[in-house]
């Protein structure tokens, strides 16, 4: 049976909302203050926000709202190209990993006066933080607060420009008991934020830490209310990587690139070649350089393999960096086209810099990785590979291949290896060489080692 709507009690003054009427706001103190608003719950009623209007979809005005930069050049080029009024963003990442020290730096580049709302963290070491961060401070305000009510009651008396919440495990809503970070606060808090951010048109930050119990208790249950959602990538080296899983202000194929040091994060510089070692000699054996399209940007990455005789029966896999089914798929190509035995074998794959990749551009790199390793021959220096690998055997063509040559040779990789067909037929860059057969850019590497 659908549940009976209540009235709610919302104070004229701050906002603040209550399910009984009451002589004196709690929240900020006024007298007489109450009103009764019938047929709603508190919940809606407190977001104190206009209900929208019907309109029919052809009169609808199509123009998207004002982007405007947040002064973060890595953090727009995830979110797609700034932010707008009354978006709602959910930063998410394990602790420690540097949600707080971004969204200071945001928050101290975004034009007018916004409110920083820490939970975590004491005005004195906010400050610390953003002495040590040389951060302008006169146009942000900061206040430490984990109750939602009190924090809706002083939005209200002074709307900021822009709101950071960190994080959302620390606000407790009455509504839902005394806990703070269960579910239930996690979706009440986040909903309230959301809608309050939305119907006053200013731009919302929401910071929740990756739980290690899962993703349960964690900024999951909340992805929905956010129009985008972004993580930083777990790196075990000072590199961070940020990537939106949901965006609806973009694509959700960019990402972010940061490096973290004692001056906060900052923009890689050269990112193609950000994850090259730089070697007088030749690669070791068992590396070869991935021309790789992450986002809009061609990066340049080593993978690594190494093979040791099987510990069982059959050989496993050990690959986090790029998805191990696929490496198992690489590997049983290898062996049923180019004669390579692998199936005896333990295999190990690595990335070095930590880079997650997901571009089938970088297999045939991961296969001829996987060739050095088992041949124990070091491939040819200065070598950029990219290409698809297929069932068949065949090396596909990739999107972007003139670009991936172009990056390479730019950075000083001056030859390529990739696959023979492709749109592109103008001349590439470098010295190339071009096959459709995995079998043959495997003899063509050793012969050059
Ligand atoms: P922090 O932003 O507090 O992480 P989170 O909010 O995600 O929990 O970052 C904490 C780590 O970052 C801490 O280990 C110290 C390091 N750090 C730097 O290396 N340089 C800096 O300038 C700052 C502010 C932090
Ligand atoms: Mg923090």
């Amino acid at each position: 049976m659908p549940r009976e709507k209540s009235s709610a009690y919302v104070c004229s003054s701050c906002g603040h909302d209550e399910p009984k009427w009451m002589g004196r706001c709690p929240s900020c103190g006024e007298w007489n203050t109450f009103k009764e608003i019938k047929g709603v719950s508190a919940l809606a009623a407190s977001l104190a926000v206009p209900p929208p209007a019907r309109q029919l979809l052809a009169d609808t005005d199509p123009t998207p709202p004002e982007r405007f930069p947040t002064g973060i050049a890595e953090l727009d080029r995830v979110l797609g190209g700034g932010l707008s009024p009354g978006t709602a963003i959910l930063l998410g990442g394990e602790p420690g990993i540097g949600k707080s020290t971004l969204m200071l730096q945001v928050a101290a580049s975004l034009p007018g006066t916004g409110l920083y709302v820490s939970g975590e963290e004491s005005p004195g070491q906010l400050k610390t933080r953003a002495d040590r961060l040389k951060l302008k401070q006169d146009s942000l305000e900061i206040l430490c607060e984990t109750d939602l009510d009190t924090l809706i009651a002083i939005l209200n008396q002074k709307v900021p420009a822009y709101l950071v919440v960190d994080s959302i495990q620390t606000l407790v809503s009455a509504e839902a008991g005394s806990i703070p970070g269960t579910p239930n606060q996690l979706k009440i808090v986040g909903h309230r934020l959301t809608s309050w951010a939305k119907g006053h048109g200013v731009p919302l930050f929401l910071i929740a830490h990756v739980t290690k119990e899962g993703i349960i208790a964690g900024p999951k249950v909340i992805e929905h209310l956010a129009d985008t959602v972004l993580y930083f990538d777990h790196s075990s080296t000072d590199l961070r990587i940020l990537r939106a899983s949901k965006n609806r202000l973009g694509s959700v194929d960019e990402a972010g690139l940061f490096q973290m040091d004692a001056g906060g994060l900052k923009p890689i510089v050269n990112p193609a070649g950000f994850f090259l070692e730089h070697r007088k000699t030749g690669p070791p054996v068992g590396s070869a350089v991935a021309a790789v399209y992450e986002g809009s940007r061609i990066l340049l990455v080593e993978i690594q393999a190494l093979t040791v005789s099987a510990k069982g029966t059959g050989g496993r896999v050990y690959s986090d960096r790029i998805e191990a089914a696929r490496i198992s798929r690489i590997a049983a190509v290898l062996e049923r086209h180019a004669g390579l035995r692998l199936s005896d074998q333990d295999i190990y794959i690595n990335v070095a810099g930590g880079l997650r990749i997901c571009d089938t551009g970088a297999e045939l790199a991961a296969a001829l990785a996987l060739v050095s390793a088992r041949s124990e021959k070091a491939l040819p220096a200065n070598l950029a590979v990219f290409g698809e690998i297929s069932l068949a055997g065949e090396i596909r063509a990739v999107p972007h291949m003139r670009r991936r040559a172009k990056t390479a040779v730019d950075s000083g990789l001056k030859n390529w290896i990739s696959a023979e067909s492709g749109d592109d037929k103008e001349k590439f860059p470098g010295m190339g060489y071009r096959t459709s057969l995995i079998k043959e850019a495997a003899a063509w590497v050793l012969s050059r080692s």
